[in-house]
Formats: C-alpha cells, structure tokens, sequence
C-alpha cells in the first residue's frame, strides 16, 4: 500500500522566529503519527534552521524551487547539490505559481526533474489546469501534456522517482477545493496515463492533491482510491490545520 505524504508548501510565508515556531509545533503535535509521512517545503532561507530542528525526527525538510543548472554564473539561482546539503529530501518543481510568474514550460521543469533526482532527493511535480481550461473541458490533455513532456524529456523510468501532485490552478489558494470524486478522477487518469506509457510504476507511484486542502475536507479526500496524500498551502502556515490534516493521513 501507498503511505500517505503530506507535504507543507509554505510558499513565500514567514520570518524566521514564525518558522522556528511553526517546524517545532509540528514536530511536537506529531510525535506519535506513524503512518503518514510529513514534510515541510520552507523558502530556501530557512533551510539551515529546517535541518537543524528536524534532524533526529521523522519529519523530511523540502524546498520549493531549484535550479535547471548544475553551478556556476547562474545569479541568484540554487542548485540541486547545496539544497541536498542542507538537509532537504524533497524539491517541489513545477508548482502553477512558477509556471505562471516566472515562465517555467514544460522542458525546464523536465530538467529541475533530472537535476533533483541525480542529486539524490525526490521531486514533487505539480501539474494542473487552470479554470479557463476545466471549462473548456480540455483538463485531461492539459494534464497529459504535462506528464508526457517529462516522459519524453526523461524516460518512462524517471517517473518511478518522483512524486507528483495534482493542483488545479482554479482551487489553489481560492477556499474552492476540487470535490474528491473531481480530484480522484484526475489522479486516476494521471495513474492510467503513466501506466499506458509502460510504466509498472504507476500503481506504486504517490499521487497527490493540492489545492485549499483543510483540516474539513482533508478525509474525504484522502479516503480516495488515487488520493495519496497532500500537498498543502496557507493550511501549512499554521501548525495546529496542518497537524489536523496529517492526521486525517493516519
Ligand atoms: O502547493 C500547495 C498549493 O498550491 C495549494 O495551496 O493555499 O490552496 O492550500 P493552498
């Protein structure tokens, strides 16, 4: 079976004495959680104080961003290898909010991919349609467009090393979450997708979902077949929400 992941996208949130608190109240309110496997995605920033309090606890440290290069005059850019030094396990890549303000395609979030995994941590790829596309009805070839442009950018293999999550773009951030029964048909279109590809990984794969995950509708969702954990946003801010939606996960 899938363990549950639940992942805190914190996204550009917090100062440093309001992370300290934050990373602490979840490692103490979860202290006895053993089926879920949590993780907190901080800006880059706090880091160091990440792999600090959580070394020794089960909690996994992630950043949210990398970059397509291995070194060098990239101002301002961070690499794959300093992120695997600071403790981190997973990279979010691909996130709508980097796609749609920074110009992130397809190509270079296939390339953020590559360098997370030779580094040695794990991906979290984040596809989605945006409402616009949902009502034109094109969800499921947005959501293949996606999948396949890694697939032919990496090989079929490359899936079987990373976590993707489900964001339709129309639910992030807005209180509108997509129903479990919208979400679980997404994730299991993305699962049959990855297995017409070949991919024996697709039953094994997480897939997660993301998109105004609350502590109210965190079971529901996490009571789906495809649904295999989340990956949540301004509910992360909070230690209290986000515990409550670990929790759902165990
Ligand atoms: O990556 C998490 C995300 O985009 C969802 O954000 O605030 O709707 O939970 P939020």
């Amino acid at each position: 079976m899938r363990q549950p992941l639940i992942a805190g996208n914190w996204k550009m949130n917090n100062t440093r004495a309001g992370a300290e608190s934050l990373i602490q109240g979840v490692i103490e309110g979860s202290t006895g959680m053993t089926k879920t496997e949590i993780a907190v995605c901080v800006p880059f920033v706090f880091l160091e104080l990440g792999q600090r309090l959580l070394s020794g606890t089960p909690i996994r440290l992630g950043a949210q961003n990398v970059s397509t290069e291995a070194s060098g005059a990239y101002t301002g850019e961070i690499s794959a290898a300093m992120l695997r030094e600071f403790g981190c396990r997973y990279v979010i890549c691909g996130h709508s909010e980097r796609r749609q303000y920074y110009g992130e395609t397809d190509a270079v979030v296939a390339k953020k991919l590559a360098m997370v995994v030779s580094s040695g941590m794990t991906p979290i790829l984040c596809v989605g349609e945006t409402l616009e596309q949902r009502e034109q009805g094109v969800t499921e070839t947005v959501i293949a467009r996606q999948i396949d442009a890694i697939i032919e950018a990496n090989g079929i293999d490359s899936i079987g090393q990373i976590e993707i999550a489900y964001e339709p773009v129309w639910a992030i951030g807005t209180g509108k979450t997509a129903t479990p029964e919208q979400a679980q048909e997404v994730h299991a279109f993305i699962r049959r997708r990855i297995a017409a590809h070949g991919g024996a990984i697709a039953e094994k794969m997480r897939i997660l979902y993301g998109g105004s995950v609350k502590p109210s509708n965190a079971a529901d969702l996490l009571a789906m077949p495809d649904i295999d954990g989340g990956l949540i946003g301004g509910a992360s801010l909070v230690a209290e929400e986000f515990l409550a939606i670990c929790r759902a996960g165990e």
